[in-house]
């Protein structure tokens, strides 16, 4: 079916119609898939004589998912008594593949365990035709002891790489077929893997193999696709992530490229530390200052950042982990009042008694919340061009350290529907960043405390 980019049947008898017939299958259902776009088609038929691997790099929305689900079904349709995996990087992604399956089968050929995301698809007289199952890669050890004919891993890069070892093992005595395609994330094992189906050189005309140098995968075929040749994406859509994101993500999510480094979301962070200064700055007469506050929640960190507001540099940063109340309190007031200017505190889960308690001191709180993943993806941005910009500078020192390397390791990704999401890895700190963040967008409102003060004095 792909090879031919168009819908054809295959004539699989259906049971529910063998049973009305009295059991004689007297008539065929007919499997209609839809169409792959022409990219698809050239991914799905990769699968020339001999290639048993595919691996496609391809865009965010590429059809990567739409794709792989007509292929794995038309697997399971031809092949009798095939077992077929799905397997992405979570539980709730592999559902959404098993939804996607189930809408392309026929009524009355098959008979879905929707509790463990299973398919059976069986033959008129009741028995198994062929199976599909649909795992998460998130236990590799649960993926390895099966005898697997065809199988799509989706989403591969973000995936340990023991799943991919664990599911490779399934197919060495069937000799079988796998789909392995991800958008990239860095260099990681799917770099490497998508190497080894690479038969060009970068050019993308010379060939890397020839008599001589013999190629060690010829089981491996690589593609790489960008978003855009996806023609049910909008382009508009694709216009406004290149105007609006950061230009590594772009490259990386959109046009499928393996990058150095995984795409940070901050760059040119070692940039703004000035090696020539490791001590902070004491308060300077007539300077104004903007105050960023991440408290500590449950296992964090509070982190107070103050910035210059005329020259955006770091002058001090205290971070602790003392999570009493009172404590926070008054570490805050101290440096508020030290360096006298605005005070910008992450007020997500914190009453409104607590940022007055802070106000009744006499320092001018701007709370901001940034549960929400626009208000946040706003003040990311923010950040994102005063680093990229070399606006910021910091000393270097031990603490500033710690926020460069929290700063350096802050990462992305993409909910399911589209819409970006930062935060630190699994396991990493946020508060350094935050609290830069919201010190970087507090220096750049306007200085009410200061007019109110002013006001006051005349
Ligand atoms: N061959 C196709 N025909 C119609 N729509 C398609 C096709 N391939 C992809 N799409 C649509 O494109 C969008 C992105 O597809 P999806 O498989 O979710 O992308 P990816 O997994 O690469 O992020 C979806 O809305 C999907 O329905
Ligand atoms: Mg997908």
């Amino acid at each position: 079916l792909p090879r031919k980019a168009k819908a054809t049947g295959h004539e699989l008898p259906s049971p529910a119609l063998a049973s009305a017939g009295k059991g004689k299958a007297t008539k065929s259902v007919t499997l209609h898939l839809p169409q792959p776009h022409p990219r698809q088609f050239d991914l799905l038929s990769s699968f020339e004589p001999g290639v048993r691997f595919v691996v496609g790099a391809c865009g965010t929305k590429f059809g990567k998912t739409y794709g792989c689900s007509i292929w794995l079904v038309e697997q399971a349709w031809t092949n009798k008594n095939s077992f077929n995996w799905w397997v992405a990087p979570s539980y709730a992604q592999s559902k959404i593949a098993y939804d996607l399956v189930l809408a392309l089968l026929p009524q009355g050929t098959f008979v879905e365990y929707k509790a463990d995301l299973r398919i059976q698809l069986i033959q008129p007289d009741g028995s198994l035709h062929s199976r599909i199952e649909f795992k998460s890669a998130d236990d590799p050890s649960k993926l390895r002891g099966y005898a697997v004919n065809a199988f799509v891993l989706d989403e591969a890069a973000i995936m340990q790489e023991a799943a991919f070892v664990s599911v490779m093992t399934t197919v060495t005595q069937t000799r079988g077929i796998g789909l392995i395609i991800s958008t990239p994330k860095g260099r990681g094992w799917f770099f490497d893997v998508y190497n080894r189906g690479e038969k060009f050189e970068d050019d993308g005309v010379t060939p890397r193999f020839d008599e001589k140098h013999k190629d060690p995968f010829p089981e491996w075929m690589a593609i790489r696709m960008p978003t855009w040749t996806n023609p049910h994406v909008q382009l508009d859509a694709v216009r406004e992530a290149k105007n609006n994101l950061p230009e590594d993500v772009f490259r990386q999510e959109f046009a499928a490229q393996f990058l150095d480094d995984t795409a940070g979301v901050f760059r040119g962070v070692s940039n703004c530390l000035d090696v020539t200064q490791s001590t902070f700055s004491n308060p300077q007469p007539g300077h104004r200052y903007s105050v960023g506050v991440d408290l500590a929640r449950l296992r964090d960190y509070s982190v107070i950042t103050v910035i210059d507001r005329q020259t955006k540099r770091l002058v001090y940063m205290e971070r602790f982990n003392q999570i009493s109340w009172e404590v926070q309190y008054h570490r805050i007031i101290r440096v508020a009042r030290q360096y006298p200017g605005t005070l910008t505190i992450d007020s997500t889960g914190i009453g409104d008694p607590i940022v007055q308690t802070i106000q009744n001191s006499g320092v001018t709180v701007t709370p901001y919340k940034i549960g929400g993943s626009a208000s946040k993806q706003q003040l990311i941005e923010k950040l994102r061009v005063g680093i990229e910009s070399r606006q910021i500078s910091f000393p270097r020192n031990r603490d500033t350290l710690i926020l460069v390397n929290e700063l350096k390791v802050y990462q992305y990704s993409f909910t399911d529907s589209g819409i970006i999401k930062y935060e630190a890895p699994s396991g990493k700190h946020d508060d350094c960043v935050i609290s830069l963040a919201l010190a970087y967008m507090g220096a750049d409102s306007p200085d009410w405390s200061y007019r109110s003060w002013n006001q006051r004095s005349i």
